[in-house]
């Protein structure tokens, strides 16, 4: 069995839509739309890229746009299938006249079996939605499926990195990943999994958090 063909048809719960786009959005995701990539054109992305970094659910793309500033050698791929902060994202993008950036405006698990084997460097997910409720346990985003995806397109030592600050996606994302042993949680100290990685930037549900007084985590795995 291919290991890509694991997630096919994805169910997604989340928004799709949300307020009418603002005129700015409306002119972004117009004039953005050549930041789009097709499914047909994915693996076209990996003959040329070195480092290329995968961010799950960008929302306002603070994480993401920051991050393809200040490292222009690198290959951004963001994926969110909510219009309105692909819409947010894309005028960042056209601002700043990114050229190292590609938007996947849909569920990442639609495409995740076009990417080449080991083509992958890091992998950021910064607070995917939690879902709380038992009963909607099965709509997270990590579960071993995913893991299990993921991991023949990560480069050897390449990273997944994920934020969250709800206890029991913490313990969830915890657990799915050191059940998966070729992955290694990457803790250099007893407490640096608290504190945002260097290479990370804060997002809007960082912000959302640290107002609310909860604490995020940052979780670190490397591909051994
Ligand atoms: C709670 S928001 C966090 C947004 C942002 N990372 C931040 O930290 O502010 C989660 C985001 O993940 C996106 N998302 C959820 N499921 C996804 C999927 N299967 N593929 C890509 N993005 C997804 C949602 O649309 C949403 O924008």
């Amino acid at each position: 069995m291919n290991i890509h063909s694991l997630i096919e048809n994805p169910q997604f719960y989340g928004r799709r839509r949300g307020r009418k786009l603002s005129k700015s959005g409306q002119l972004a995701i117009k004039y953005g739309i050549d930041y789009f990539i097709k499914e047909e054109e994915i693996s076209n992305i990996f003959n040329y890229q070195k480092h290329i970094v995968l961010e799950i659910g960008f929302g306002d793309g603070e994480n993401l746009i920051n991050s393809a500033k200040i490292n222009s050698n690198f290959l951004y791929i963001g994926a969110d299938p909510f219009l309105n902060t692909t819409a947010k994202c894309l005028i960042k993008i056209l601002k700043y006249n990114l050229k190292n950036i590609f938007i996947w405006p849909d569920d990442i698990r639609k495409i995740l079996k076009f990417f080449p084997d080991d083509s992958v460097s890091e992998i950021k997910i910064l607070f995917p939605d939690p879902w709380p409720k038992k009963k909607h346990r099965n709509r997270r985003l990590i579960q071993n499926e995913f893991i299990r995806t993921i991991y023949p397109i990560i480069k050897h030592q390449g990273t997944v990195t994920i934020a969250t600050d709800h206890d029991l996606l913490k313990k969830w994302v915890l657990e799915k990943f050191q059940n998966y042993k070729e992955f290694e949680w990457v803790v250099k100290s007893s407490n640096d999994w608290r504190l945002r990685p260097k290479d990370c930037f804060q997002t809007k549900y960082e912000l959302k958090s640290i107002n609310q007084k909860r604490k995020p985590s940052w979780f670190v795995f490397k591909k051994k």
